[in-house]
């Protein structure tokens, strides 16, 4: 489901009071799109989001077996010790060594039975990467998601946003910087949350295991759209990712279409035009560095860091007036009339 921030309030939920609304909302939030791209920390499709999964399942059952053991006692004493009429009134008992020893043995004992495979992992999730490892700058900025890859020896970047593509079977070291304020990286089928702050660079490093999409989102508060920062992980096969790589490293296509009049217009209006103040278009005069890279902007299978569908309709409501649709997104409503909307939405959906 597409979040609709200017969608009247549902019939359902007008007849409910304001606070079993938030809570029928918060059930709901898993669901979205749910259905093809889980947003789990349950399905783990990493190394390292599997260590952390199995050191939650030995917590989650030792808890378990816990409970039981003391909700047992509890009713086995309840029934017991029942008072029945005329019984005797119990012995009374003060202190009991043995009793006191186990309660406080026992518990000391789980303790270290679940440290010592914890601090495994986070020493395992700490740990350096290997030196085959694909490294991938990453940089939170309010409210989008850069990802840059140094390509030939590092004397290269290809730069896009919102959807990070790496391989499969391959270590990746994601080196996670703060452009703007404090945000948190997380993509929680492929590892925990880490946050990328501003002047240090803090890394995760895990290997893909199954290619697929992996949803993610930032996991600090940064701000009134904080709740809009979403972005995607797409894992491929080894060759296919070179392939995505290689392609993205190109500058944009010159639209083959250009004899489509409404291509042309579109074109002179992005590159020559506001857009190119915020914007990089390479292989164009689209230069600014303050927004995402749009070179190859129609392969994305979204805009506005996740949140909706990169479509023809979408990219005209995005255009329009963006606030509207992330409240505080720095790129402003330019008062563009609707034709020259429609011409550089055309435009933009010929950068493959
Ligand atoms: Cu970025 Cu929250």
């Amino acid at each position: 489901m597409t979040p609709r921030l200017d969608a009247p309030r549902p019939r359902w939920s007008r007849s409910l009071p304001p606070r079993l609304t938030s809570l029928a909302v918060l059930l709901l939030a898993g669901c979205g799109d749910a259905e093809t791209f889980p947003q789990t920390a349950l399905d783990p499709r990493s190394d390292f989001a599997r260590s952390i999964d199995q050191l939650q399942d030995l917590t989650i059952y030792l808890g378990f077996a816990v409970g039981l053991l003391v909700f047992a006692l509890l009713a086995y004493i309840l029934v017991k010790f029942r008072y029945r009429p005329g019984s005797p009134e119990p012995q009374q008992v003060h202190g009991n060594a043995r009793l006191e020893l186990a309660w406080t043995l026992l518990p000391a004992l789980l303790v270290a039975v679940i440290a010592v495979p914890t601090v495994r992992v986070i020493f395992e999730t700490q740990a350096e990467a290997p030196p085959n490892a694909l490294t991938v700058d990453v940089i939170g900025w309010q409210w989008w998601w850069e990802f840059r890859y140094p390509v030939n020896g590092g004397r290269d970047t290809v730069v896009t946003a919102n959807e990070v593509h790496v391989p499969v079977g391959t270590p990746v070291q994601l080196r996670l910087h703060g452009g703007d304020i404090i945000h948190s990286f997380w993509i929680p089928q492929m590892g925990g949350k880490r946050d990328a702050i501003p002047g240090r660079v803090n890394r995760i490093v895990f290997t893909p295991q199954e290619p697929g999409i992996y949803l993610g989102a930032c996991a600090e508060f940064c701000g009134e759209s904080h709740a809009l920062m979403k972005m995607r992980l797409v894992a491929h096969e080894r060759a296919e990712f070179d392939e995505w790589l290689r392609s993205e490293a190109a500058p944009a296509r010159e639209p083959t279409a250009l004899t489509d009049s409404a291509v042309i217009v579109g074109r002179r209006l992005t590159v020559q035009g506001a857009c190119a103040g915020c914007h990089v278009i390479r292989g164009t005069t689209a230069v600014g560095r303050a927004g995402p890279d749009l070179t190859h902007l129609a392969r994305r299978t979204t805009i506005a860091a996740g949140i909706l569908p990169n479509n023809a309709e979408n990219l005209k409501r995005w255009i329009d007036n963006p606030p509207a649709i992330k409240p505080g997104a720095k790129m402003p409503d330019l008062g563009l009339s609707e034709q020259d909307i429609e011409y550089i939405v055309a435009y933009l959906q010929t950068l493959y």
